[in-house]
């Protein structure tokens, strides 16, 4: 097999495993469920969860991809040598390329919006006209595939540059971008009358609200954030320098993600309390982001401005930005699969990847409009790809990485790799062990029969 590339700096490692952590989930899901489940109190678990499962799960997959140079599928079947522990690469292959199938599709709204906030179109629009502004965009069945197709359009050309020229390159430009504009959309937003009370909503800790739901959402959303489950930080890993130190990158990568979660939280709230909104009511998700949120941000900075207009433009194009690392990392998973697994050249390898995502994508991108009305246990196509993913593989995947690097993994052989052969102290190596081989899969697996619960096969 030719040589494989490898990235050319520790930065650019770190920049784009934190490209792909992240993403949609950051600005979207983090935000509300703190604001909903106790403020600092959530946060707080939020931490703990990564630190006793994200963080020993996330050392693991960059070990076993590091160690192996080789894809997620190919790194778990050289080492489980011929045993059965090889579908679980297998499995987080499947799982990356099946999430970006309807990953692109809200990538492709993040462009829309975008392009609509910097033409100023949601100037004097009512309220209540947001829903359906949104609706009849995703329901058009040519607007939202046509954005889908310059979505992974874009996702392509990257992937096709190669690991340097094209990931970690793109990654060095667009992570310090995001951070800027991150930074001042939160200066922005903490500067607005009211500002306190969106800080308040969403630092006060409240631990009457904590429940053992909650703890389940805390660990999910780790989970979803972090991109763990799906190969594509093992994928990464397998192109880090044997020198790359993995836990401090992996601490690196969980810190950058979350401080950026706060952050979006510190954008979004002291708007939503400046115009006197109830921060229950504004959803979560796509109702949020897309009917919520441009509204809330007219309001705020004075409806039609040239405020509100830059504001909202760069607060899209944050997402778009976010999104598109993330669809990255997922691509580049099923990419170094089919190319390796299969000798294929990348470019017709990408190539292929491309053409199944955007085929699937547009079905998803369709069941807002036209094929509405096909559901699969109550799911239009696009649930059926997000609950499915979200709620069944990636805990499944989750859970059987941390038993295989727990129970199967040579001991000897970790040590090894997390110690970069003796030249790093790893005094944590016991502790992430037991985690590995007791708490992980244990609290994985109770995530997981709980969603399992939510997702009602047995309707
Ligand atoms: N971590 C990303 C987020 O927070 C989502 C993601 C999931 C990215 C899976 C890649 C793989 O949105």
């Amino acid at each position: 097999m030719e040589s494989r590339e490898n990235f050319g700096s520790k930065i650019g490692a770190i920049l784009a495993a934190a490209g792909s952590a992240v993403g949609l989930g950051n600005v979207w899901r983090f935000p509300i469920e703190t604001g909903q489940n106790g403020g600092a109190a959530f946060i707080i678990i939020y931490m703990l969860c990564i630190l006793v499962l994200g963080l020993p799960i996330m050392i693991s997959e960059f070990l076993i991809g590091r160690h192996t140079h080789s894809n997620t599928a190919g790194a778990y079947r050289i080492l489980a040598n011929g045993g059965k522990w090889k579908w679980i690469g297998r499995l987080g292959v499947f799982t990356g390329w099946f999430i970006l199938c309807y990953y692109g599709v809200v990538g492709g709204w993040t462009m829309h919006y975008t392009y609509l906030s910097a033409t100023n179109a949601f100037s004097e629009v009512p309220a209540q006209e947001f829903g359906n502004i949104f609706e009849s965009f995703a329901g058009n069945p040519w607007m939202p595939t046509l954005w889908l197709i310059i979505f992974f359009g874009a996702t392509h050309i990257v992937i096709t540059r190669g690991v340097q020229s094209g990931i970690e390159k793109f990654s060095k430009i667009m992570m310090p971008t995001l951070f800027i504009i991150t930074i001042m959309l939160t200066v922005c937003s903490l500067m607005l009358p009211g500002a306190t009370q969106g800080i308040e909503f969403l630092l006060r800790p409240d631990w009457s609200k904590v429940t053992s739901s909650t703890i389940l959402q805390a660990m999910g959303q780790a989970f979803f954030s972090l991109s763990l489950g799906m190969g594509c930080l093992c994928t990464y890993a397998s192109y880090f320098e044997r020198t790359t130190p993995l836990a401090k990158t992996a601490i690196n990568v969980s810190l950058i993600d979350t401080l950026i979660a706060i952050m979006a939280g510190f954008i979004i709230f002291p708007s939503v309390f400046n115009i006197g909104m109830d921060p229950n009511e504004v959803g979560a998700g796509a109702s949020l982001t897309f009917i919520s949120l441009p509204n809330v941000f007219q309001q705020s900075f004075g409806d039609g401005s040239i405020l509100a207009v830059i504001f909202s433009t760069m607060f899209y194009f944050l997402l778009f930005v976010a999104a598109l690392t993330s669809a990255i990392s997922l691509h580049e998973v099923a990419t170094a699969y089919i190319t390796e697994e299969f000798n294929m050249d990348r470019k017709k390898g990408a190539l292929l990847i491309t053409l199944s995502i955007t085929t699937l994508g547009i079905l998803c991108s369709l069941s807002f409009g036209p094929l509405a009305d096909i559901k699969v246990l109550d799911r239009n196509i696009f649930s059926m790809f997000d609950d499915f993913s979200g709620m069944v593989l990636l805990p499944l995947s989750g859970m059987l990485i941390s038993i295989f690097a727990g129970w199967v993994l040579d001991r000897q052989l970790y040590r090894e790799e997390i110690t970069n052969s003796g030249e790093i102290k790893a005094p944590y190596f016991k502790l992430l062990i037991f985690s590995l081989r007791y708490v992980a899969p244990i609290a994985i697996g109770l995530v997981f029969l709980d969603q399992m619960g939510a997702f009602n096969f047995v309707k």
